[in-house]
């Protein structure tokens, strides 16, 4: 959580605009409510010469040391001085996305071709070891631009201006991108930084979702960019949004899908449509994703602020189980989220009215696990207001692009059996497997998830939505986090050829479409599934998993 300049600023920020934004988010209790990462963005840099980057002080005049050299160490400790963390920015090719999508700005690198790379590569430790060694930053995000908008056939490139990269990303295409190089060169500055850093700041990947960054990320970073950057509009708010909002099971404690900085307080979200802005702070909450504002701070109004710093929103967002919540239904412009919390007995509830109309939009008590009949609470964060119900039903009607965010609270159906949507951060997608080439449509391909094909078709048993299934691709291992905890796992594979492996150990190889297995699990810390690789079919289904306390 924090905050970064880009939706606001763009390029058109300096030292005294980070420093007001710091005093504010302390001012405005928004750091006390977790807001704690001030971060930098695109534009900071001058040159690069032999000594590494140096910094453009003409923006950051504390910066400039009395021996001539530039440091953020004073901005940096300043911000520590205020309680707050401190990030910086930069890309992993030699040059950056300003240099390339903002032209006009008077804030790019400075010099000949090299004084101008101030990018990563062939740089990676140097500059690792002046962000958190010397530096004392805490925090990186690290673009892409550099290998993706440098291709010989570039203008600038052609004009000499700068250096050919023969493209990893081709946006849009992950036929023609480089996911093996580009995963190289993210784990090499993340193995460097690990060698260099005193202590383990967070990396930002920002791939923007291509190349299959969101298949591999998780390695190299805490956070990675599914989607390309969020503008202030509704329309691309859910766009980002449904990047991320299918992949509860690549997100866990210190892995996070992020649909890119929040819109909160600009455009379509701004005072004059506080219900949008409500609705995108809940959709960011309930699937966990990094929860970075990035409006004008000193500006905007208290109503904004407001939402911004709801502490029952922001404790969904980072309840300790570190679950992303779970597409429990999706029609038309209906949806419904669930999010398990720590407590077993509460589930956060996102109901969602992407469209223009009012919708009624309701959820069964027995889809979130609770005994139907008996009573329970709902506990509603936006109007702070808690209702003893007793039926069957969870239902609210809802006006145009508005979201309900409830905790529910009820009595478990079964309090010795987990599904799936229970514990999706303990169930994780290690090796993505077969992936169509060159996926069209607005319907991202994804290699596990919970009720759903890869493809995004819902899967279905004798009719109905089987929301206790897996689906997963051809070929991909699920890695579930046991942790000793459960007795038994009863799985029912809808296809020949699966394999099991018990912490590295082969469970079960066997012939089992339609079978029932039930495995003894209690001495396992990690049980591995693998679904049957494939030339040709795209995907399998794990029938109803369940996993027995
Ligand atoms: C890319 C990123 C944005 C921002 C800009 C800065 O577009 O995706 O989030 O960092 O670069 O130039």
């Amino acid at each position: 959580m924090g905050w970064n300049p880009f939706n606001a600023f763009r390029l058109n920020y300096d030292e005294n605009t980070i420093i007001r934004s710091a005093e504010a988010l302390v001012a405005l209790k928004l750091a006390g409510a977790g807001y704690n990462y001030v971060n930098l963005d695109d534009g900071w840099w001058l040159r690069r010469d032999a000594g590494g980057i140096e910094i453009r002080t003409n923006l950051f005049p504390s910066a400039l040391l009395p021996d001539g050299t530039t440091s953020f160490r004073p901005l940096t400790d300043r911000m520590h001085a205020m309680g707050l963390k401190a990030g910086i920015y930069t890309d992993i090719g030699f040059n950056t996305c300003s240099q390339h999508w903002d032209k006009d700005s008077p804030n790019l690198p400075a010099g000949s071709v090299a004084q101008r790379e101030v990018g990563l590569m062939d740089h990676g430790k140097q500059d690792g070891t002046a962000f958190f060694a010397k530096w004392g930053f805490d925090y990186v995000k690290v673009d892409a631009c550099g290998v993706a908008d440098y291709g010989p056939d570039q203008i600038d490139v052609r004009s000499g201006r700068y250096r050919a990269v023969p493209p990893l990303i081709v946006r849009g295409r992950p036929s023609a991108s480089k996911p093996k190089e580009l995963a190289a060169l993210y784990g090499r500055f993340a193995n460097s930084v690990r060698s260099v850093a005193g202590s383990s700041p967070i990396i930002a990947i920002c791939a923007w979702g291509e190349a299959d960054v969101n298949d591999w990320a998780g390695r190299y970073g805490q956070t990675w960019r599914t989607s390309s950057d969020i503008r202030a509009t509704w329309t691309s708010m859910l766009h980002n949004f449904d990047s991320a909002a299918p992949r509860a099971l690549f997100a866990g404690p210190g892995r996070w899908n992020d649909p890119d900085l929040l819109e909160i307080g600009n455009g379509e979200f701004d005072d004059s449509h506080l219900t949008e802005a409500r609705a995108h702070m809940s959709m960011w909450a309930i699937i966990a994703a990094p929860l970075m504002l990035s409006y004008d701070l000193t500006r905007a109004s208290p109503e904004i602020h407001k939402i911004a710093g709801n502490r029952e929103v922001i404790a969904i967002n980072q309840d300790p189980a570190g679950n992303q919540g779970v597409i429990l239904s999706q029609e038309g412009d209906r949806e419904v989220i669930v999010k398990q919390l720590a407590h077993r007995e509460a589930k956060a509830v996102a109901l969602i009215n992407r469209g223009n109309q009012p919708q009624n939009i309701e959820v069964a008590l027995t889809d979130l696990g609770f005994l139907p009949s008996a009573n329970f609470r709902i506990r509603d964060v936006w109007t702070a207001t808690e209702e003893q119900a007793t039926g069957t039903i969870v239902r609210r009607t809802l006006a145009p692009h508005e979201t309900a965010l409830l905790v529910v609270q009820g009595t478990t159906i079964d309090a010795n059996r987990m599904t799936p949507m229970e514990m999706p951060a303990r169930i994780k997608v290690e090796e993505p497997g077969f992936k169509p080439v060159d996926r069209g449509g607005d319907r991202p391909w994804i290699a596990g998830r919970i009720g759903y094909h890869p493809d995004g078709r819902s899967i279905t048993t004798n009719g109905e939505f089987d929301k206790q299934a897996i689906g997963v691709a051809a070929g991909s291992r699920l890695r579930i986090a046991l942790s000793r905890e459960f007795r038994k796992v009863r799985l029912t594979p809808a296809a020949d050829g699966y394999e099991i492996y018990g912490d590295g150990k082969r469970v079960r190889a066997l012939q089992m479409a339609g079978s029932h297995i039930e495995l003894d699990v209690a001495a396992i810390e990690n049980l591995d599934l693998i679904a049957p690789a494939s030339a040709s079919a795209n995907d399998f289904v794990w029938g109803q998993v369940e996993f027995i306390l």
